[in-house]
């Protein structure tokens, strides 16, 4: 992806206001979006959620997705998901596959909404604060539910 590209994705990622989630910094962020395998989707005008996500072979994998702060329960996760699951099925994806932390109980219901299942669980995959919590690895399966 161009650099000039990637700037313009990095002010619509910060322009999402999150809670107390601590944004990329810039070098990380483009070092990420200049692998090839790695896309960019946002909700624009103005932006409201972006996702970030990355394609191995036949399966993509969701790297990170927020919605804005102010804008949420309005269905602007789960557009970013059909969005994201119409890039696959064109693509031939068989499967997306995504982490959530198991305290992630809106995340957990928009991605079971979506068609989402729990397949394994990561433990003490993150430290949030003074705590390691588990992780849901959850699954998408385009072939089945095609
Ligand atoms: C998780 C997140 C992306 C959801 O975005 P959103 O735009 O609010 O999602 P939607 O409006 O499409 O919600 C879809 C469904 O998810 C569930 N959901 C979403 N937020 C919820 C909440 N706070 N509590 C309970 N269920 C929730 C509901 O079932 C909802 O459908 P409904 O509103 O018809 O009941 C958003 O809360 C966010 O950005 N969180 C911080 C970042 C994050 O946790 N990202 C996921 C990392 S894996």
């Amino acid at each position: 992806m161009q650099k000039k590209k990637i700037e313009k994705f990095y002010k619509e990622y910060l322009s999402v206001k999150e809670n107390n989630l601590k944004k990329w910094s810039k070098d990380f962020f483009t070092s990420l979006l200049l692998d090839k395998n790695v896309f960019f989707i946002s909700l624009k005008n103005p932006v409201e959620g972006y996702l970030i996500g990355r394609k191995t072979l036949d399966e993509y994998e969701v790297l990170s997705l927020a919605t804005d702060i102010n804008k949420r329960r309005r269905g602007i996760g789960t557009v970013l998901l059909e969005k994201l699951v119409k890039m696959a099925k064109q693509e031939k994806i068989q499967r997306i596959l995504l982490e959530v932390s198991e305290n992630n109980s809106a995340a957990i219901c928009m991605y079971e909404k979506a068609g989402f299942k729990t397949i394994s669980k990561r433990r003490n995959y993150y430290n949030e604060g003074k705590k390691f919590n588990d992780a849901y690895v959850m699954e998408k399966n385009l072939v089945k539910y095609a």
